[in-house]
């Protein structure tokens, strides 16, 4: 990746809304788009994402050389990523983990969240992103359908949202060299498995058809979820479709 562009507002609507304004105008990025605060701030299902000052909102507008398929990756690319940046700043006792396909926990409690929006791109074979990180520092929401936390609950000292987007920002650059537009996926996969939470487990996966029930077994090549139903078969799920829980919820 070239080296970004850092754009700051105080205020915005929304850093993935500013993203999908300057792929309008032109723009391929990299450029890091962040805010203090965020008006409209957007999170995954429709669901809003609140944006009080004090945690980090920042969207990166990339375009990558690969199909929208492909590109679909950079989900967990981006958690890793965020595992990467949180644990630099926390004691190493801190129980940090992934949960599928793209939400990062602090002792089973969600603290960052990722939102990908395609953009229109400029040039076939290519693809326009904008990756939304929401990552709780000072505060968490208050009341959510997930357990919430904050870095600083568990942190040695308070941590900046732009001390943590700089380290953000640099740990994308490495990951996206090892991605290596989706040729080295497995290594990504495999980082990613090892901080991954329920894996092995007994899971609940929230899908249009309703609640199903299995051992969620491994992700595959394309990082989807291998579920084990009671009577042995074998189901992927994709993210987009379905939301994952421990069987006991
Ligand atoms: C989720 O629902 O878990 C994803 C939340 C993503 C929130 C971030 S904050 C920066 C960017 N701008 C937005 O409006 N949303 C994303």
């Amino acid at each position: 990746m070239l080296a970004a562009r850092f754009e700051h507002h105080p205020e915005i609507d929304s850093t993935n809304q500013q993203a999908r304004r300057l792929a309008a105008k032109g723009e391929a990025g990299p450029v890091w788009i962040s805010a203090d605060r965020q008006t409209s701030g957007r999170g995954r299902r429709g669901r809003g994402w609140v944006s009080e000052p004090g945690n980090l909102y920042a969207s990166l507008l990339l375009t990558v050389p690969v199909s929208a398929a492909t590109a679909a990756q950079m989900a967990f690319v981006t958690a890793l990523v965020l595992h990467d940046t949180a644990s630099k700043f926390l004691p190493a006792t801190a129980a940090l983990k992934l949960k599928w396909p793209n939400d990062v926990l602090l002792d089973g409690k969600k603290f960052a969240g990722i939102l990908i929006e395609t953009l229109p791109a400029a040039r076939q074979g290519q693809t326009t992103l904008a990756i939304g990180c929401g990552v709780n520092i000072a505060h968490g929401p208050g009341e959510s359908l997930f357990p919430s936390t904050w870095l600083n609950a568990h942190g040695l000292s308070d941590i900046e949202p732009p001390d943590f987007l700089r380290k953000q920002a640099e740990n994308m650059q490495a990951r996206l060299l090892l991605w290596n537009n989706g040729k080295s996926f497995e290594k990504i996969t495999s980082h990613w498995r090892r901080h991954a939470c329920f894996l092995g487990e007994q899971v609940c996966v929230t899908t249009a058809r309703g609640k199903i029930h299995g051992r969620f077994e491994d992700i595959a090549g394309d990082g989807a979820l291998i579920l084990r139903h009671d009577n042995d078969s074998v189901e992927h799920f994709h993210a987009g479709d379905v939301s994952l829980r421990p069987a006991t919820s």
